[in-house]
């Protein structure tokens, strides 16, 4: 890819998006109200918009190594807070994707530098699903499953926060856990049972 292409592209784009509507960047320009907070993988195979099918201005948006939502993370929280508090989205997606390569990282014994505490978050979603996870044999089934797992925790990590449990309370917020195939480009939902999950750490996690 040639960087200096991106700026043709960009203006076929401006182009394209004129001749649908000729009012489309001053609508975009008035502000956003998006349904949706979608936190996702950086990996560069799996876009956030382009694989829901929705448009700029339809869901906000945070990405980072391994669709991961650590309890002390400023980033991630600060998006949480914006989201929920400010933009009074009504439902908040992680979405995982199978193949990734966080997720495969952590499941090996290798020093990465300053990856080490990002990944080592993974790494407790394992010791806490230690017990199912090595009663899988095959290697692949048991990544695949660590992505699934790992969503299911970041969710978990979504509803600890004061912002969700205000949002579920008075607009029931809800929280939903996907994983993307890469292979047959599919959204899966995990089918998270949000109440229940919601009622079991509440007792432990209940601030509001
Ligand atoms: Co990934």
């Amino acid at each position: 890819m040639n960087i200096d292409n991106i700026f043709a592209n960009n203006q076929q784009w401006v182009q394209n998006r004129l001749e649908l509507d000729p009012n489309y960047f001053k609508s975009l320009s008035q502000g956003q109200n998006p349904e949706i907070l979608y936190i996702g993988c950086a990996d560069s195979r799996v876009s956030a918009e382009e694989l829901m099918g929705i448009s700029p201005g339809d869901a906000f948006v945070h990405r980072n190594i391994a669709n991961m939502v650590p309890n002390s993370d400023l980033s991630a929280m600060s998006v949480i807070d914006y989201a929920v508090v400010h933009l009074k989205v009504n439902h908040i997606v992680v979405c995982g994707h199978y193949y990734c390569g966080g997720v495969k990282a952590a499941m090996q014994q290798a020093d990465l530098g300053i990856l080490n505490p990002w990944l080592r978050n993974i790494r407790d979603v394992f010791r806490i699903h230690k017990d199912e996870l090595n009663e899988i044999e095959d290697e692949e089934a048991k990544y695949k499953r660590l992505v699934e797992l790992n969503v299911q925790e970041q969710c978990i990590n979504v509803i600890k926060t004061a912002e969700v449990q205000s949002a579920y309370r008075d607009r029931q917020l809800t929280v939903h856990g996907w994983v993307f195939d890469i292979h047959s480009g599919h959204l899966k939902d995990l089918k998270i049972n949000f109440k229940k999950v919601l009622e079991d750490v509440m007792e432990i996690y209940r601030i509001v």
